[in-house]
């Protein structure tokens, strides 16, 4: 079954509907502590299903998709004596379709979920193609199932709570699609500016239509990441490597600030092997520079980064460095390599573009 994507403001109506539609099954909303105090009390009053739900709340942060929240949670579900046709209704950010969406796809063999997401990140991205996880062993997404939701509920009503530095991170993944779509989606999304003079969540809606679009044909196409879907890691080989020294380094960086920044690097990769236009590369890396500033980073930096490109999930052996890279926007090639002095020449042509060297 393919999953529904409503656009809309008028969540609490929209989830009414699902939930009709679904034969007005029991419902569990599962929230963290922000999206708890922020969000359901509009939601409560918006909507019959959510004010008759049992409300599951999980502690906000990256900490709770652990085997301990997991185990929290399928304990909640079963206090509630959840049944299969218990639908789950997950209100939040990435962590909470990450989690909730998990626990779901494996509580009794599968409950149905819904995703409302919350940060315009998790709305671009995590809510949508059926990616299930929580972390273990120290590493991120390693235990997890691609199972899709009923439907996303995707409306932009939540993001004026939203710091700018959010906002730009969500954004990084709506760049990313646009590279994988047109030069014409493109040019829309580097004229655009989502958080300058003010939040313009308005203009946004549109924009993250056609962008949510892009990543819907990807998935249906390949939804477990066995050809196609691997085009969505664009820019995450080098952007993962940055996001892991940073934390290494005490310093955490928004993953799309990482992932803008590891699409100028990969761009750069891009052109060097397979003729990525040179004059798009200018573009985007000017919208990053003059939104994201840059990763800071020295040559002397270059081994640790490599070393840590080498340990990421998506290449086939630990000798390999994955990528995907573009022949031009709209074109990727997946399953691309790269050696360690290539990887170094694009690092170095990054730092220039965006005013390290
Ligand atoms: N975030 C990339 C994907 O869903 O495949």
């Amino acid at each position: 079954m393919k999953q529904k994507l409503i656009f809309t403001n008028l969540v609490g109506e929209a989830i009414d509907g699902l939930i009709a539609e679904l034969g007005n099954p029991q419902v569990a909303v599962v929230a963290d502590t922000n999206t708890a105090a922020l969000v359901l009390p509009i939601l409560v009053n918006d909507s019959k299903a959510v004010a008759d739900a049992t409300v599951i709340t999980i502690p906000a942060g990256d900490g709770s998709k652990s085997i301990e929240g997991l185990s929290e949670l399928w304990q909640k579900l079963s206090d509630m004596e959840a049944s299969r046709s218990t639908v789950v209704v997950n209100l939040g950010g990435g962590m909470i379709g990450d989690l909730g969406g998990f626990a779901a796809a494996t509580y009794k063999r599968g409950l149905r979920c819904i995703n409302v997401p919350t940060t315009l990140l998790a709305a671009v991205d995590a809510s949508v193609g059926g990616k299930t996880a929580i972390n273990f062993n120290g590493l991120k997404n390693q235990i997890g199932t691609f199972t899709e939701p009923v439907a996303a509920i995707i409306s932009t009503i939540y993001f004026n709570t939203l710091s700018d530095q959010e906002i730009l991170s969500g954004y990084a993944e709506m760049i990313k699609h646009a590279l994988l779509e047109d030069d014409a989606t493109l040019g829309k999304v580097l004229a655009f500016n989502p958080v300058s003079p003010l939040k313009n969540t308005v203009g946004l809606m549109p924009l993250l239509e056609a962008s949510v679009d892009v990543k819907r044909r990807i998935v249906e196409e390949d939804l477990t990441e066995k050809g196609i879907r691997k085009a969505l890691n664009f820019g995450h080989t080098i952007g993962h490597a940055f996001e892991s020294f940073a934390a290494a380094a005490k310093s955490p960086i928004p993953h799309g600030y990482a992932v803008a920044w590891g699409m100028v690097a990969e761009l750069v990769l891009s052109q060097m092997k397979k003729g990525f236009p040179s004059a798009t590369l200018h573009s985007v890396a000017a919208y990053v520079r003059d939104n994201y500033g840059a990763f800071p980073i020295t040559c002397d930096d270059y081994p640790a980064l490599i070393a840590s490109m080498r340990q990421d999930k998506k290449n086939a052996s630990a000798e390999q460095i994955n990528f995907t890279l573009l022949e031009s926007t709209g074109h990727p090639v997946i399953d691309c390599t790269a050696t360690p002095e290539e990887i170094g020449a694009a690092l170095d042509i990054y730092r220039d573009l965006l005013g390290l060297a």
